[in-house]
């Protein structure tokens, strides 16, 4: 018999190109899952689609902006069991309040919040048909303490782990389980490129003093939120529900 432990099952993970989306896609499909990944970039998802196949998984990549709600229905209408959600695709901006304008303001609202609740609002009237789905949503550190310069992000952030825990009371009876994690700074490409956009010059400085903000003394690698996705979507988690896990090197609790 198979230990797989998401044998049978059907993921769909936005933002599954890079980074922790890309982490979590792999290790998916190298347990079992069927992963559908949601990408604004066709090459990656493409590229990635192809690695998991190579190795004997299941994959199929889908062009898709999270932010639009026809573009996410038109590729959910395309398929057609969701067991597991994973909302990852997400986009930072730099700033406090008076270096955000309304624009930096509407692209990050757009795709952290309205994109995760287009996600949802395509996914949870199936899982709820099913009776049964876990839902997995990116939040981050900045949901839970003040981050400088992160004015819109940490916003973005926080009604993220709100809409966790509204979606996992709404469907609390349908067998619908939903869950956040918080990661801090993991090195992807996402950390590399506003590095390079807002210090520019200043780039191996900045790498080694967002490191150190780390109480453990290092930034965390993609594969170390995917172990804790995986956890949290799989069976293992039944008891699991309304509920987030930083994975963060001690930020929250230890940064004193
Ligand atoms: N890297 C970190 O330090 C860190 C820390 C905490 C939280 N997070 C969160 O984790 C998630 C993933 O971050 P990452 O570091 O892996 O980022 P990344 O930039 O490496 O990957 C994000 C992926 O999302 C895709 N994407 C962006 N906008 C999209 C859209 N509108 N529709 C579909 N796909 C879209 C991008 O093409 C990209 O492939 C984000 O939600 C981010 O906020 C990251």
């Amino acid at each position: 018999m198979s230990n797989k432990r998401l044998l049978g099952k059907t993921a769909v993970i936005t933002g599954g190109g890079s980074g922790i989306g890309r982490a979590i896609s792999l290790l998916f499909a190298k347990e079992g899952a069927f992963v559908h990944i949601l990408e604004l970039n066709t090459e990656r998802a493409d590229m990635l689609t192809d690695e998991i196949q190579a190795s004997g998984g299941q994959a199929q990549a889908h062009v898709c902006d999270v932010s639009n709600q026809q573009s996410v229905l038109e590729v959910m209408a395309r398929i057609n069991t969701v067991d597991i959600l994973v909302n990852n695709a997400g986009i930072a901006h730099v700033g406090d309040v008076e270096h955000t304008n309304e624009t930096d303001f509407d692209r990050i609202y757009t795709v952290n919040v309205k994109g995760a609740y287009n996600m949802l609002y395509a996914v949870v009237p199936r899982m709820k048909k099913q009776g049964a789905g876990a839902i997995l949503n990116m939040a981050s550190i900045a949901a839970l303490v003040g981050i400088t310069d992160r004015f819109a992000y940490s916003t973005s952030k926080g009604a993220i782990y709100a809409m966790t825990l509204s979606i996992a009371r709404d469907y609390l009876h349908h067998g619908i389980r939903c869950n956040s994690i918080s990661p801090a700074r993991v090195h992807t490409p996402f950390v590399d490129g506003f590095i390079a956009k807002n210090y520019p010059g200043q780039e191996a400085e900045m790498f080694e003093k967002l490191s150190k903000t780390q109480p453990i003394g290092r930034m965390a690698q993609p594969d170390e939120i995917a172990s804790m996705a995986l956890f949290l979507c799989s069976d293992e988690a039944g008891f699991i529900t309304g509920n987030d896990y930083p994975v963060d090197g001690g930020f929250v609790k230890l940064n004193n």
